[in-house]
């Protein structure tokens, strides 16, 4: 998994040991976070591990599937949670910007995918890939264009690999709403979001966690994004 330092890849890293996988997870700047999920995840799974990694940069994907196949010998789930956001005004985006949005979530996980692919298609069992994307790459938000662009181009990847790797790997990605908040980065009140959602509330990491339990226990669904946004798509 990538990105398991993050706020809602943390809690998926943990559900997911608790289904019964080890886990082998990606950080890049947030090592104390990554530390305290590794402790967490070791209880339930003691095997689990952990490395840093850049996503933006090919040779630092490499060299974690690297490291991953020198310890583990098999690979069921691809999680690519590891993503960039901030806000960006359309006229003022500078080069690296862009480079740093759209090279994290973009070619990070294009990246990242090819990598495990590469190791699942030799597998002689069905394996899976679950991206993570945003619903904001259905919307317009004026602010956000790197941002949502690159969310866009995951979701067309994630068919793309789908479509290739069928029937051996089951590649599907998931769009959540706002599950958590960043207070730095949003462009919203509490109210103000929580009145756009049909179902009234945020999202929850519970209602993440249900959807990919439920891709891990499917297996006739492949080349989707699922929307978990409390119908927040809808308006
Ligand atoms: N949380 C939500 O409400 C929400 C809503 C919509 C979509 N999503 C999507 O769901 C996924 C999980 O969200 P989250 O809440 O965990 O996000 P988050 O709290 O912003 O964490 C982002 C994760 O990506 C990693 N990352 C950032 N840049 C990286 C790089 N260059 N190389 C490697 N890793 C990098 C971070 O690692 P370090 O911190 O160690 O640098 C961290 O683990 C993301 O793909 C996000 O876009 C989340």
């Amino acid at each position: 998994m990538t990105g398991a330092s993050g706020l809602l890849g943390g809690e998926i890293a943990l559900s997911v040991a608790g289904q019964g996988y080890t886990i082998f997870f990606t950080w890049n700047s947030s090592e104390e976070r990554a530390a305290q999920t590794l402790e967490k995840i070791r209880w339930i799974s003691p095997e689990s591990q952990m490395i840093r990694c850049d996503v933006s940069k090919p040779a630092d994907i490499s060299n974690a599937f690297a490291t991953f196949r020198e310890h583990f010998d098999r690979l069921d789930l691809l999680l690519a949670s590891a993503s960039n956001f901030f806000s960006t005004p359309l006229p003022d985006v500078t080069e690296q910007e862009w480079d740093s949005l759209v090279d994290t979530n973009l070619k990070g996980t294009f990246f990242t995918m090819q990598e495990a692919v590469r190791i699942m298609l030799k597998q002689s069992f069905v394996s899976r890939i679950i991206s993570m994307t945003d619903i904001s790459a259905e919307l317009v938000w004026r602010n956000f264009a790197p941002y949502t662009v690159s969310k866009a181009g995951i979701q067309h990847l994630t068919k793309v690999f789908a479509k290739t790797c069928a029937p051996h790997i089951l590649v599907n990605s998931i769009a959540p709403g706002t599950i958590t908040v960043h207070p730095d980065k949003e462009m919203e009140s509490m109210e103000e979001m929580i009145n756009k959602i049909p179902l009234k509330r945020l999202g929850d990491p519970l209602d993440i966690i249900r959807t990919i339990i439920f891709l891990l226990e499917s297996d006739y669904i492949t080349g989707q994004v699922i929307t978990v946004d409390g119908g927040r798509l809808l308006q």
